[in-house]
């Protein structure tokens, strides 16, 4: 009879029982292993504690490829965790040249200097001693141990947080603890008893080759039996992405100040915020009042004549409606304002760099054809 597998948490998604296929979940996963898993990583042979932590911190963010000539490098300059300790860290920073990430590099140092002082050049056994090392968090700490010692620990990294989510169709975006959380719980759940750094690996390998997160190799895959993710026909909507924010809306007026010689005021925008350094008719947040805005920083006081349609723009953090207003200057004082300048409006090829969204309200505002839209420049008053 087959036994039903463990629940992922309270409130989890359970997963089914095995029905025809009886093997465990784990057993099913290392014959996987054996067959097509990756036997031959230069780690893994032997896999001592020194090297399989070494590879594991460089593995943090960086692909296996990448990390393979570095770490045999590496090993062959510092061949113990006594040899990284005693090194200069210009050293140590110079042969992780190019792998990113310098933190690594430096917490890596550290961590071999901690090692020798503090456990006399051995590795903890104990997982919240291994924790407290630098640069190695949980499931870089659970990694290691499995695979120097066997001891029986989860792993969690991004392929495994993938491969739970799914076989235990976890909902939620697996960054928010209590998702997290039913992932641990999952994944220690179906831990076997023994051939642990193998099943480690395995964990990995099937990530990384077959619950990839796109197009998922779920015909070959050998837990997709009871995988609830795809009984469910969820695999594409697991694991959750990460929450969109909602974007900041702004709002602004855009003055296009007009005078009497059918100019338009524009003025150099300063070189940090948006659109620094082009030319833009002044702009005030809708929060504020425009009409002291433009006496005080402009020396102006202006008559509404027309408030165009809003134009809406989007940055990188946020969303910006623009509200144009079209103003006839009436009164000029002294500018406070950084750089301005009255420039004529005859002829769009000669204006400055203006940002996208403020070049087309001006051009559908001033230089669109006359049927097509109102040329607001009032005909020279012949009087
Ligand atoms: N990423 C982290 N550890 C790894 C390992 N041992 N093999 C492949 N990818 C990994």
């Amino acid at each position: 009879m087959a036994a039903p597998l463990p629940q992922a948490g309270e409130g989890g998604a359970t997963a089914p029982g095995e029905g025809d296929d009886s093997s465990r979940f784990s057993d099913r996963l290392l014959a996987w292993f054996d067959l097509h898993g990756r036997h031959d990583l230069p780690w893994q042979h032997p896999r001592e504690p020194y090297r399989v932590w070494l590879s594991e911190v460089m593995l943090q963010q960086t692909q296996v490829t990448t990390v393979i000539p570095y770490f045999e490098r590496f090993l062959a300059r510092f061949p113990t965790v006594q040899a990284l300790a005693t090194a200069p860290i210009d050293d140590v920073l110079q042969l992780w040249a190019g792998l990113g990430y310098y933190a690594r590099a430096r917490n890596l140092h550290r961590c071999a200097q901690v090692v020798v002082e503090l456990h006399q050049g051995q590795w903890p056994r104990d997982i919240d001693q291994m924790i407290a090392l630098p640069g190695i968090g949980r499931s870089t700490a659970a990694a290691i141990l499995a695979q120097a010692f066997g001891d029986r620990h989860a792993i969690l990294d991004g392929n495994v947080k993938r491969l739970m989510s799914r076989h235990a169709a976890v909902a939620g975006w697996p960054g928010l603890p209590a998702v997290q959380q039913k992932l641990w719980n999952y994944a220690e759940r179906l831990l076997p008893d023994a051939r642990l750094a193998d099943y480690t690996q395995a964990c990995m390998d099937l990530g990384n080759q077959i619950c990839v997160s796109r197009r998922p190799l779920c015909a070959v895959c050998p837990v997709s039996a009871d995988c609830s993710a795809r009984l469910q026909d969820r695999v594409a909507e697991l694991p959750a992405s990460k929450p969109k924010r909602e974007r900041p809306q702004r709002s602004a007026w855009l003055l296009l100040i007009e005078n009497d010689a059918r100019e338009l005021l524009l003025e150099r925008r300063p070189p940090s915020g948006i659109w620094g350094g082009l030319w833009c008719p002044p702009v005030v947040p809708a929060d504020q009042d425009w009409r002291d805005e433009l006496a005080t920083r402009y020396g102006l006081r202006a008559e509404l004549l027309e408030q165009l349609a809003p134009v809406e723009h989007g940055f990188t953090h946020y969303d910006l409606s623009l509200q144009p207003l079209r103003l006839r200057a009436s009164a000029a004082g002294v500018a406070q304002a950084s750089e301005t300048a009255w420039t004529t409006m005859a002829d769009p090829s000669t204006l400055p760099g203006l940002p996208a969204p403020v070049r087309k309200i001006l051009d559908a505002a001033y230089f669109a054809p006359k049927k097509a839209q109102q040329n607001l420049w009032p005909e020279p008053s012949t009087a």
